[in-house]
């Protein structure tokens, strides 16, 4: 059984339901997400296009102080257009940098290289098609100037919070004390907000949840019908969590072939899909104090929506 097969049948056995969110992202995952980024509900994006837009100079000074050269790593890149604001800048500025974007999505990594050598010609790019952990042990033994660690899209609002705890405290193991993170992180707003973020007028949200319920059917061999759940979105301003799920409209049955397996869904059952965890600034010094780090600068857009925040080793 291979780990999605594996992962399913866990979630799925679970009481209440869950389906891991990273496998969101397959082909036809990454085109709906894509869409969702463009919608006018989801300000993310845009915010945090607008941070790096307005404030990219002030983020090279923190960067490099001494105007030292640094290599420019990124977790989970996606297309590139983001971090595409920071590598203009700094090649426009003749920044001794090289960029490493780290995905484990072979077909992520080949078109971004395609896209940046076309815009950005002469960027000294280096793709590592590998786990995040083992590719900066390998950046570590093969280069020795400071990092900079792009986590761009709060990400990390897609961790629970031990998994955002467990994964900081690893990256924190790999990296050194003159290299820096720069993280995307949403921030709390109104709820009326946030909850159409996750649940926009055109259903794209809606359909990016079913897709997952597509994947199961199109990898292994399920016959989920989608149309017997509706997508339902909800935020707890206390906790910064906003969540989505998949709910049954109906008693009924699901067959997975691959787990050779039979799912029961009350009318009213909620399957657990996604967590997109909004912060504060003290649930960010919390998180940083909690992992081993310190908060060096926090970057906002006009609204205040969304931060990218500088941290360091303390
Ligand atoms: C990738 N991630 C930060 C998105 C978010 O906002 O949590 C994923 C997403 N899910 C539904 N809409 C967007």
């Amino acid at each position: 059984m291979n780990s999605f097969a594996e992962d399913v049948l866990k979630g799925l056995s679970a009481n209440p339901r869950y389906l891991p969110s990273m496998y969101f992202y397959d082909e036809a995952g990454d085109r709906l997400f894509k869409e969702i980024t463009k919608l006018e509900e989801y300000y993310l994006t845009r915010c945090e296009e607008e941070i790096l837009n307005n404030q990219k100079e002030k983020m090279l000074q923190c960067f490099s102080p001494d105007g030292a050269g640094f290599n420019l790593i990124e977790l989970g890149p996606g297309d590139g257009l983001k971090s595409r604001i920071l590598l203009e800048y700094l090649k426009k500025h003749q920044v001794d940098f090289e960029y490493f974007p780290i995905d484990i999505s072979d077909n992520v990594l080949s078109l971004l290289e395609k896209n940046l050598s076309r815009k950005l010609p002469g960027l000294k790019i280096h793709s590592m098609n590998m786990d995040y952990f083992k590719a900066l042990d390998e950046l570590h033994r093969f280069t020795h100037k400071p990092s900079i660690v792009l986590f761009l899209g709060s990400n990390i609002g897609n961790f629970k919070h031990q998994e955002s705890v467990n994964f900081l405290k690893a990256l924190h193991e790999k990296i050194d004390d003159d290299d820096r993170l720069l993280i995307g992180m949403d921030l709390k707003k109104d709820a009326k907000l946030i909850l159409a973020a996750y649940d926009d007028k055109k259903g794209i949200t809606r359909d990016f949840n079913l897709n997952y319920l597509e994947r199961i059917n199109r990898e292994l061999r399920g016959e989920f019908l989608p149309e017997h759940f509706f997508h339902k979105a909800v935020y707890d301003q206390e906790s910064g969590e906003a969540k989505s799920f998949l709910v049954s409209k109906c008693k009924h049955e699901v067959y997975i072939g691959a787990l050779d397996q039979t799912f029961v869904f009350d009318k009213n059952e909620a399957i657990f899909m996604e967590v997109s965890k909004k912060f504060d600034g003290y649930s960010i010094e919390q998180l940083a104090a909690e992992t081993g780090f310190r908060v060096e600068q926090y970057f906002y857009d006009n609204s205040r929506y969304f931060t990218n925040v500088i941290w360091r080793k303390v």
